[in-house]
């Protein structure tokens, strides 16, 4: 099999087990290309690609863009705070008069669940959903697995913890998807407030005792408390959320075991995790970045050859 059973990337619920391997493996040969002297390969020359942006990003953004470059397609980048999205032009309107541009791609970040799929409904390009609310972020779960699978070998039977605020977290639900399609175990661990209610039902555990998850687990994957979808208080103060859900060197020095630390980003230092966790040889954090590269130019190449 040499081919995605998908047309966009819409979220990893989308996608079988197939398709990640697939997307591991051609992202394989895109990290050697990208660590040669000459970091360029002539894939895409004939493919432009829109990355359109309505909600703020810097890993995302920068990567989907140098990975474009890096396949050589033509980029044409767009963010809604300095577009006519402002005098009140529609999401619609917006991508088709992109698209009037011949355009062969959309990358888009949404704030609302479900903004890919409804595009991709009404337009006809391909479409990379790069995080609509708080549903799903299908290429950072891909580029989190592949990190995983590059620092312990495989992901299958690995027992990974998703530590913080689920419930308002794209990179978690599409972690867990990605996670158990690969055959890991998978907890959750946050306060009771920012766990959503029937998580179980998605195959993971919730563990309220970080200490207890962190002795459990190979992989710990630390999330930011998402303060700007919040519209009331899930947990008395910042201090008390780190006493219970931050990761600090005592802590992780104190486990029985050493654990693989990581973290999508934007950090908050000092919140979810301290510097010197972040910093220490147990963080993969800017490998995750480096890989993010690599399989976001694997994602969008098998894309690409669905399209022609
Ligand atoms: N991980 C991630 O999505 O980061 P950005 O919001 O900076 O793109």
């Amino acid at each position: 099999m040499s081919e995605l059973s998908v047309k966009h990337l819409l979220g990893i619920k989308y996608l079988n087990k197939n398709d990640i391997n697939l997307i591991f493996e051609t992202a394989d040969h895109f990290k050697e290309v990208i660590n040669r002297s000459i970091k360029k390969v002539p894939s895409l020359r004939d493919v432009t690609i829109a990355n359109v942006f309505f909600e703020n990003s810097t890993r995302t953004k920068l990567s989907f863009e140098l990975a474009e470059k890096r396949l050589s397609a033509d980029v044409i980048n767009f963010s809604a705070a300095q577009s006519s999205v402002k005098k009140g032009e529609t999401l619609i309107d917006t991508v088709n008069n992109i698209l009037s541009m011949k355009v062969d791609m959309v990358v888009m970040r949404h704030p609302n669940p479900g903004a890919g799929v409804f595009l991709s409904k009404h337009v006809n390009a391909s479409i990379i959903n790069a995080g609509d609310g708080a549903h799903e972020h299908p290429t950072q779960a891909l580029l989190d697995s592949y990190s995983i699978r590059e620092k312990l070998g495989e992901v299958a039977g690995k027992n990974v913890v998703i530590v913080g605020d689920i419930l308002h977290s794209r990179v978690a639900l599409s972690n867990i998807l990605a996670l158990k399609l690969q055959g890991a175990n998978v907890k959750v661990c946050g306060p009771k407030t920012l766990i959503p209610k029937h998580i179980e039902s998605l195959g993971v555990t919730v563990e309220t005792d970080l200490r207890k998850a962190l002795n459990w687990c190979d992989v710990a994957n630390m999330l930011r408390v998402q303060n700007e979808r919040m519209d009331i208080s899930y947990f008395p103060t910042t201090r008390e959320y780190t006493q219970q859900f931050g990761v600090n060197k005592a802590l992780l020095e104190s486990l029985d075991k050493e654990i693989v630390i990581m973290h999508p980003g934007p950090i908050n230092r000092g919140v979810e995790i301290t510097s010197d966790v972040a910093d220490s040889n147990q963080s993969i954090i800017l490998d995750q970045v480096e890989n993010g590269v690599a399989v976001r130019m694997a994602v969008i190449y098998l894309l690409a050859s669905k399209i022609k």
